[in-house]
């Protein structure tokens, strides 16, 4: 993308506010994430999430899927302390993002979108544990938004992300190599601009803006490193964005794999195979809960906070 480009598409970003329908939670929760979670009271995030029912009674699914290990939570209250601050802002911000595409708007299949961007998520943050990352619940939330850029292009671009999106099917490609070809930029292009444009912290701006950069990944920091091999490993195990590629993934030479070997020599004890059968193992549930709590537009009754 050249320079022209980005002041053209930070543009049309700066006006995204205006044309789509972010939820009113959406500015507070934002400061929120500028913040380091020990700073953050309890009782503001119960506030600000009993402000909206749906947002509300999504948070209490999440807080009762197995994938977080958590049952019979009835309360947003009870919600907030079994997840923790920290997952609890990152989920609310999935779902913001869900509420900010208009209906109607969606290019890609929502439902594949999110089993991804969670499926990242998790693996993200299990990798991050595995290695003795210092801010685990950070890279769940860098999985979590990785792909945001898909959401703006669907938004801003629609006819020519819809082109990109049907190239890509039909050669078989990554999704970034067509929008390359077909719009000129990419969705970590966007997606960085739109990071910015929130004040989100400079490690997820990189973690939306170089996920697919071989060339940048060894000097942008881990957190994107392991984004970039999370992100493979979901599309490989079939929690892509809802089309067959083709990819040949040998992370032992992934320049991404090398670069954090050098950091956090624990890496090389990660079992890969006993990890990528953990990830099929929890799809059932990834799938569960994305049906939950992103396919549904309906609002439920407000649960007590
Ligand atoms: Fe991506
Ligand atoms: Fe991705």
């Amino acid at each position: 993308m050249n320079e022209q480009q980005c002041a053209l598409l930070e543009a049309q970003i700066n006006k995204l506010e205006s044309i789509s329908t972010a939820p009113a939670i959406l500015q507070p929760l934002l400061k929120m994430l500028r913040l380091p979670a020990d700073d953050i009271r309890i009782e503001s995030v119960v506030e600000m999430v009993s402000r909206d029912s749906a947002i509300a009674a999504q948070c209490l699914r999440m807080a009762n899927s197995p994938l977080f290990g958590h049952r019979q939570v009835e309360t947003v209250r009870a919600a907030v302390m079994a997840l923790g601050i920290a997952k609890v802002r990152s989920l609310l911000f999935g779902l913001c993002m869900h509420q900010t595409i208009p209906k109607g708007k969606w290019v890609l299949d929502p439902n594949a979108f999110w089993r991804h961007s969670l499926g990242c998520a998790l693996v993200t943050q299990t990798m991050a544990r595995g290695i003795g990352y210092r801010e685990p619940e950070k890279a769940y939330l860098a999985g979590l938004i990785h792909d945001i850029g898909f959401l703006v292009n669907s938004v801003l671009y629609p006819a020519k992300f819809r082109e990109s999106f049907q190239h890509a099917v039909a050669e078989k490609c990554p999704l970034y190599v067509a929008e390359e070809l077909i719009l000129g930029f990419t969705h970590e292009d966007s997606g960085r601009l739109l990071c910015k444009r929130w004040g989100l912290p400079e490690e997820l701006l990189a973690a939306a803006g170089c996920h697919h950069r071989l060339d940048v990944l060894p000097t942008a920091g881990p957190l994107v490193c392991l984004v970039h091999l999370s992100d493979l490993l979901c599309r490989v195990r079939n929690l892509g964005y809802g089309y067959d590629e083709v990819l040949a993934v040998a992370l032992a030479h992934d320049p991404a794999w090398k670069h954090l070997l050098i950091a956090y020599p624990a890496l090389a004890e990660v079992d890969l195979v006993r990890f990528t059968l953990d990830i099929e193992g929890s799809m059932d549930e990834i799938a569960t809960l994305v049906d939950s709590v992103f396919a549904s537009d309906r609002r439920a009754a407000t649960p007590a906070s």
